[in-house]
């Protein structure tokens, strides 16, 4: 994916923004010597081990080994995809990312976001200047939502009537053949073109980077449907889309527990008591991608659901689809509102203190899973015992094998009243979790002159220039030796590119990750000292080189070489 961003224009963008800043912005640094720390955004811990070097423009964690630029940062910490890192990066200094197929939108897709954006203010204003909005404005201070809540989710207004954003916006054909890709428009059989929105609130979805993708619009009254949404589009999917992700993101620095729950409503009503991290599925349940976007985003999830049946359900619908997903580092819970209430009216009537204790009594995934099964079933009687046994069987198999499979499989043995071998034997085989990551040469590998040497230019890359004859290491026949003189080789073009540019060009390279580790060896020498050791690696290399190439010479009878090689042969001697 990398190829599809000219490298130049990558090594300019790092050289014009700072990891310092880019990093500051979401996790507060302090100066710490020559780097800046912090406690790590990516694990929990109480005393800071995450570091990141100005110089380098890198960032390392000594607690849990993270470590990058600021585009692999913006790709771990904002969840980015490597163009969407690049793109954001550009943003922030101004600089146009070069439009190649995949790295960039599609001008048509790039419009309708900004189609989406115009019409979600054309909203805004009209629930401020609109001659009929009185009835929205008492209706939304009847719920309870302070100016600053409305602003911070972007509430609007569609006024009444057929074609006010087709006339405020559709002025000509491509236009309007966009707000019905964008869903904005609706088109009957008879072909008449009008708008979708009419005569409600308006609540704009945005996508985790805050974009416009889609809107939910609510009437004043008890018509129907209460809740219209905008239909699937070229930016719009309901199964992967959070209501309200954005919003939490940025009101909390760093996310350590999600709160689903079912309404646009609820997550605004709970923001409005500060509780902000609630986010909610877009009136479908809660798929697969959704979990996995919630649990890369904090390390908690808490379903919240009603208590009646249909909540149970939808928490059971919920509980199915992160079977494949459980056993990380991530807790899921259920929590269950009393029938009749949703988490809107629950902190009005009871406050945000009794909300969050209720959060903090959320069940457990094992306990709601056991609970949901064995509720039908008498497990007082063995016959009942060994139902659970087949009822659970299918869901087991879905978990990946590892420390809390085993444990959900120890709690249905104590359940069932048999034991674990007996019930291996009516399990299915648990399919293998994958290996773990091998252990890369780079980490316990011996340090031989020439990863010595890899290492001090990649840390250091102005030394690069107390190198001139690239083309002897080049011929050296020792591993790594190619890879030292592509670097030198790409520093003596670019003299200027940090560690963080040379890494990123590697990148998609065979021997990037190997580079990166390379790149946090500690060096306890100097600069200078430095400088002196790679000189003299540089010497012996080079002395190494000649031998090699005498030997490949002199292996040769004398008489079977060209005139040059004979004189090469002399010149040696
Ligand atoms: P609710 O009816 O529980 O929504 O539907 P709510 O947020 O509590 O509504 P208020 O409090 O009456 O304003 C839950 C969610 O289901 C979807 C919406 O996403 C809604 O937020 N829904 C509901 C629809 O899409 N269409 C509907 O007609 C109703
Ligand atoms: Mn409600």
């Amino acid at each position: 994916m990398a190829g599809q961003i000219p490298t130049q224009f990558i090594d300019e963008l790092l050289a014009r923004i700072d990891i310092v800043d880019v990093i500051d912005a979401r996790v507060a640094l302090k100066k710490a010597g020559k780097n800046l720390h912090a406690c790590c955004p990516f694990h929990n811990e109480k005393t800071p081990s995450f570091t990141v070097s100005q110089e380098k423009q890198f960032y390392h964690c000594f607690g849990c080994g993270a470590h990058g630029t600021a585009i692999g940062f913006l790709m771990e910490y904002d969840q980015l995809s490597f163009p969407e890192a690049i793109q954001e990066l550009a943003d922030q200094v101004g600089m146009q990312v070069p439009t190649t197929q995949q790295a960039s939108l599609s001008p048509a897709k790039q419009n309708l976001y900004d189609l989406m954006d115009k019409v979600g203010r054309y909203y805004v204003h009209q629930l401020h200047n609109h001659p009929q909005r009185q009835p929205f404005q008492d209706y939304l201070q009847r719920r309870g939502l302070s100016a600053a809540t409305i602003e911070a989710f972007g509430l609007g207004m569609a006024p009444d009537g057929w074609d006010n954003v087709l006339r405020t916006f559709g002025s000509d054909q491509p236009t309007t053949k966009q707000l019905l890709d964008g869903g904005l428009l609706i088109k009957n059989d008879q072909g008449r073109t009008y708008d979708r929105f009419r005569n409600r609130i308006m609540f704009p979805i945005r996508d985790r980077r805050g974009r416009v993708i889609g809107f939910g619009g609510r009437v004043l009254d008890d018509g129907t449907p209460k809740y219209l949404n905008s239909p699937e589009t070229p930016i719009f999917h309901k199964g992967t889309e959070l209501y309200g992700l954005y919003q939490a993101r940025k009101a909390n620095r760093k996310l350590e527990r999600i709160l689903i729950v079912e309404g646009y409503m609820d997550v605004i009503a709970l923001a409005e008591f500060g509780i902000s991290n609630a986010v909610a599925t877009l009136g479908t349940s809660t798929t697969a991608d959704h979990l996995r976007v919630l649990l890369r985003a904090a390390p908690e999830v808490v379903f919240c659901f009603d208590g009646d049946r249909a909540g149970r359900e939808a928490a059971w619908r919920a509980a199915e689809n992160a079977l494949p997903m459980l056993g990380g580092n991530q807790q899921l819970k259920f929590m269950f509102l009393p029938e009749g209430e949703d988490p809107d009216s629950l902190v009005r009537k009871q406050g945000a203190d009794v909300f969050r204790r209720r959060i903090e009594l959320a069940q457990n995934y094992s306990d709601f899973f056991f609970e949901t099964l064995s509720s039908q079933l008498d497990i007082n009687s063995m016959d009942g015992r060994a139902r659970l046994v087949e009822i659970a069987k299918p869901y087991l198999k879905h978990v990946p094998a590892g420390v809390y499979r085993d444990m959900l499989e120890q709690r249905l043995a104590e359940l069932s009243k048999t034991n674990l071998s007996t019930l291996n034997r009516h399990l299915e085989k648990p399919v293998q979790a994958k290996p773990k990551a091998r252990k890369t040469a780079a980490g316990s590998a011996a340090m031989t002159p020439i990863r010595m040497a890899i290492t001090i230019v990649l840390q250091y890359p102005i030394l690069a220039r107390e190198v001139d004859d690239i083309r002897l290491v080049q011929s050296l026949n020792q591993p790594g030796a190619a890879i030292l003189a592509e670097l030198l080789e790409t520093l003596h073009q670019h003299p200027h590119l940090t560690t963080a540019a040379l890494l990123e060009r590697w990148r998609d390279k065979e021997n990037g990750a190997h580079l990166q580790k390379l790149a946090l060896q500690p060096l306890s020498l100097s600069a200078d000292a430095l400088k002196h050791e790679l000189t003299g690696i540089i010497m012996r290399l080079h002395k190494e080189a000649k031998q090699q190439r005498i030997h490949e010479l002199t292996s040769k009878p004398f008489s079977e070489l060209t005139e040059a090689e004979k004189a090469e042969v002399r010149s040696y001697k």
